[in-house]
């Protein structure tokens, strides 16, 4: 059937891709493509007005619009809905915090949501699908805030005495945690390619950063941009690789 040798090498390259073409995880949602049902966001309701409405108020702009409108999505975007779930898990309602079921957190997610003009769908949110689901601007992905928790894997390099570069650098996402080692964070980060951007990284030398020049790393911490150039103002460096390409 084949009759030159290039035509059998482009077989045998076809049995390799598409396999691991159709094994590709499913592309991840957003707030915005009707990931809870309106039954669980009626549940929500009823357990927000039960548990939160004393200080986050009944249409949710209590505590400077923690879970409404512009500053809750600005607290929240560019990262999924996991963090929103173990943050409020981890801390609310304030005095009792975790006293819910998971469940119970997730349709007050969903109350959440709904509130916030994010459409219904036809099937309800669960606990383990939240990390697979994006919160965004209406208008779609943005890059992340200033002074927002970021993590970034790129080339490490020293300019100067107490000068550390990364250089080579990913586009910086959303981190929960930029002080803690977060082993699935650095799972990912291991097939993370570099990317076009520079970061001068502020107090890289108390996250030892002179045993990491020339290595491939993983960098967290707070971005800061600004006309001056663009910062992360270090809390952790994680070596992925010896070398960097
Ligand atoms: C006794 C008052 C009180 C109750 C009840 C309460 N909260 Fe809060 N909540 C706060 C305060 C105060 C903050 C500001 C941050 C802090 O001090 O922890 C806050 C912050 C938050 C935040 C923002 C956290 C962040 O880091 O952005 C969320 C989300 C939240 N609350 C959800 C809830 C939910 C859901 C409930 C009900 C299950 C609830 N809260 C009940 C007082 C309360």
């Amino acid at each position: 059937m084949f009759t030159t040798k290039t035509q059998r090498q482009g077989a045998v390259w076809l049995c390799v891709f598409v396999p691991l073409w159709l094994v590709a995880a499913p592309p991840e949602k957003t707030v915005w493509d009707g990931v809870y049902a309106a039954p669980q966001a009626q549940r929500g309701q009823a357990a927000y007005t039960q548990y939160c409405v004393g200080c986050h108020k009944a249409d949710l702009t209590g505590i400077e619009g923690a879970m409404k409108g512009e500053f809750f999505m600005e607290r929240r975007r560019e990262d999924n809905l996991e963090t929103l779930f173990l943050d409020m898990k981890a801390t609310m309602p304030r005095g009792n915090p975790g006293s819910l079921s998971d469940q119970t957190y997730v349709d007050i997610i969903s109350y959440v949501l709904q509130t916030n003009e994010m459409p219904a769908g036809s099937t309800e949110l669960k606990p383990d699908v939240l990390d697979k689901v994006d919160v965004v601007g209406k208008d779609g992905p943005k890059p992340v805030p200033n002074f927002a928790p970021v993590l970034s894997v790129g080339c490490l390099i020293e300019t100067g005495e107490n000068r550390w570069v990364l250089i080579n650098a990913s586009e910086p996402v959303r981190t929960r945690d930029s002080f803690k080692k977060i082993e699935k964070e650095l799972k990912a980060s291991q097939d993370r390619p570099l990317g076009q951007y520079t970061f001068r990284m502020a107090d890289a030398e108390n996250f030892e950063a002179p045993t990491n020049v020339g290595k491939k790393v993983q960098v967290k911490g707070v971005i800061v941009r600004s006309p001056a150039g663009n910062r992360i103002n270090v809390n952790s460096i994680e070596p992925i690789a010896e070398t960097c390409q």
